[in-house]
């Protein structure tokens, strides 16, 4: 996903530029620019593919300077090539502009006010600079013009009433030439400001910036930004405001790799630490405060969300339905959006799951349940996110940074939000209760062991020599072998599907072969003797069968071909060991097959765009 990066102040712009924008790579990206204004010179580079190739294809001089912007691009409109890579710039090379979001109306401005104009590229940002060109000469006597210096109030309001003609979502900076600083807006896209000393720093994302100051101000929805080195001044809706800092106490070796070999491997050891930084954030003595009152009184739950979330949501139902006897409703936010829901809004919460708080579908559901009336609630790990501001309240999983495109610690702890969600609203006796949050503060434990204990690296060397899999479950535990899939897929690309265990039956038996290994979560919940029957079924069709199955349960062993341990909890909470095993297996899977693990072939971080 496109990442935006901007720096002025009074030290060598361009260093710091190429390193934030190393710093959100995880984000995804296939091309990449940068701009410095050298003197008064607009000096832009561009190059297809990684950081590293822009560094070392940058000429030795010329890019010293103040003031400059960077893009990582993940393409939408138009190929990844270095003409469509960003920034882009107006007609006269002097406004320069990185993007992230969608324009929607670009061909219509392009035909329209824009009908003189030449494009260079085929991407929908190119019409901003040309906009903003044409909106500073109606601004601008003939004199201002040609004096080669530009103040902020002129450059402010050129960018404004370019914006006025955008459809879409934006982030944006902007840099002119003959202006001493940067102009910078957001609508539905994120955009943070980070505060040093007589220096600030631009960026889509904290982790980009970090490394040079931990004060950071989330721009809110339509905020209009200046910053020049001494000065910053940020508007909404044509009046100045003031927006607080917020100091961020992650650190840098937070986000980095701490000695693992990848991010996503270091992620998946902190899910004991990340269950118990969430827990501790909502339970005091045995009660659980989420902060939400209200919802309380719900007569039901609606889960919007994408991708693994959406796993975590599904997972969440059966947790809430089973502690809480509260119908819950999950919904795909993509289809949500565009479906023909029936709701009465003054009845139903709605939670939208999102871990990095800035899905795009996943802000359009929030809407449209906003629409509806409905109470909303966001589920998030990032703080100041697109998501909390949409939402009526916010409920923060603590997974800390997450760097890996593959979601592992994110996912974990969004469980742990069910599970305390679950209880908070349950109406159980006391004592059950009580078991219920003793069971919960075992699971940091649980975790633990799962990655002390279990020696996944022989079932991953197995496993890797194959090119379809399956993973099945029931109950709590299908949610879990979707994931499992997902996670095999995403990074391995070894074809894996989640399938319930009792489905595999109506159709994909005919894809079992010796050939197609299964992986079968085998608790030893109510209906264990039901899944272990399904795993007879596709044992007799040939199927190798590797169980995930609790320590002290000999029975397993008697029908598969081997067994993955885990950890006793009750039923319930299988999920939490389960899911640290099959995080593992896809790690070490995709390890033992050389991919690229932490930034996987097509995928990105955090898909901002619907
Ligand atoms: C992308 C990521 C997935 C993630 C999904 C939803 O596709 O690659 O890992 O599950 O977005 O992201 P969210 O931030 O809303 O949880």
């Amino acid at each position: 996903m496109c990442g935006i990066v901007g720096y002025v102040g009074e030290r060598e712009a361009l260093p710091i530029i190429l390193k934030a924008l190393k710093r959100i790579e995880y984000r995804g990206y296939d091309s990449c620019g940068v701009l410095v204004q050298n003197q008064g010179e607009m000096m832009g580079h561009k190059e297809v593919g990684a950081i590293d190739c822009l560094v070392s294809s940058l000429p030795e001089s010329g890019y010293e300077g103040k003031i400059a912007i960077g893009h990582s691009r993940w393409a939408t409109h138009g190929a990844p090539t270095v003409t469509n890579a960003h920034p882009h710039l107006d007609c006269n090379g002097e406004i320069a502009v990185v993007h992230n979001g969608i324009i929607e109306n670009y061909q219509s401005i392009k035909e329209g006010v824009l009908c003189d104009c030449i494009f260079k590229s085929e991407t929908d940002t190119e019409v901003i600079p040309h906009l903003i060109n044409i909106c500073l000469k109606r601004k601008l006597s003939p004199t201002e013009l040609h004096s080669g210096e530009l103040n902020a109030l002129q450059v402010k309001e050129a960018v404004k009433e370019a914006l006025s003609y955008l459809r879409g979502s934006y982030a944006i900076l902007v840099a002119v030439k003959g202006f001493d600083g940067l102009v910078a807006a957001r609508k539905e896209s994120p955009l943070i400001l980070g505060v040093g000393d007589r220096e600030f720093f631009l960026a889509s994302d904290v982790p980009a910036v970090l490394d040079q100051t931990n004060r950071i101000i989330f721009l809110e929805e339509e905020d209009l930004v200046v910053v020049e080195k001494d000065s910053i001044y940020i508007e909404n809706g044509g009046s100045e405001v003031k927006r607080e800092e917020s100091l961020i106490e992650w650190t840098i070796e937070d986000a980095e790799k701490g000695g693992y070999e990848h991010f996503m491997l270091k992620e998946i050891h902190e899910e004991p630490k990340a269950i118990r930084d969430t827990l501790m954030g909502y339970l005091t003595e045995g009660r659980i405060n989420l902060g939400l009152d209200f919802i309380v009184d719900a007569e039901s739950i609606l889960l919007v969300a994408c991708g693994t979330s959406y796993y975590a949501a599904l997972c969440g139902k059966y947790i809430i339905e089973n502690l809480a006897k509260i119908p819950v409703r999950i919904e795909v936010a993509s289809e949500f959006n565009y479906s023909d829901f029936v709701l009465d809004g003054s009845k139903v919460v709605a939670m939208a799951i999102t871990q990095s708080g800035e899905t795009a579908d996943t802000l359009t559901a929030l809407k449209k349940a906003k629409g509806y009336g409905c109470k909303t609630v966001a589920i998030t790990n990032v703080l100041g996110s697109s998501a909390t501001r949409l939402a009526d309240e916010t409920i923060y999983s603590r997974a800390g940074p997450e760097i890996g495109v593959a979601a592992t610690k994110s996912f974990i702890t969004q469980l742990i939000i069910f599970y305390l969600l679950g209880l908070f609203l349950s109406k159980m006796p006391a004592s059950v209760f009580a078991e219920h949050i003793n069971e919960l503060k075992r699971m940091p434990q649980i975790a633990q062991r799962v990655l002390d204990e279990v020696n996944i690296q022989k079932h991953a060397r197995y496993l890797s020599k194959y090119e379809h899999t399956f993973f099945v479950g029931r109950g709590v535990n299908l949610p879990i072998s979707l994931e499992g899939a997902l996670k095999l897929k995403e990074i391995s690309y070894i074809h894996a599907e989640g399938y319930a265990a009792g489905e595999l039956k109506h159709g994909p038996f005919a894809l079992l072969t010796e050939d197609t290994p299964v992986i079968a979560i085998l608790t030893r919940d109510d209906i264990y003797e039901k899944t272990l029957g399904n795993v007879k079924e596709i044992k007799a069709r040939g199927s190798p069968v590797i169980a995930i199955a609790e320590e002290g349960d000999e029975e397993v062993e008697k029908y598969v071909d081997d067994v993955i341990r885990v950890p006793r909890t009750s039923a319930l909470f299988s999920p939490i060991p389960n899911t640290v095993a099959l995080h593992l297996l896809a790690y070490w899977t995709a390890k033992e097959r050389g991919c690229e693990i932490d930034k996987p072939r097509n995928l990105a971080k955090s898909v901002t765009v619907e």
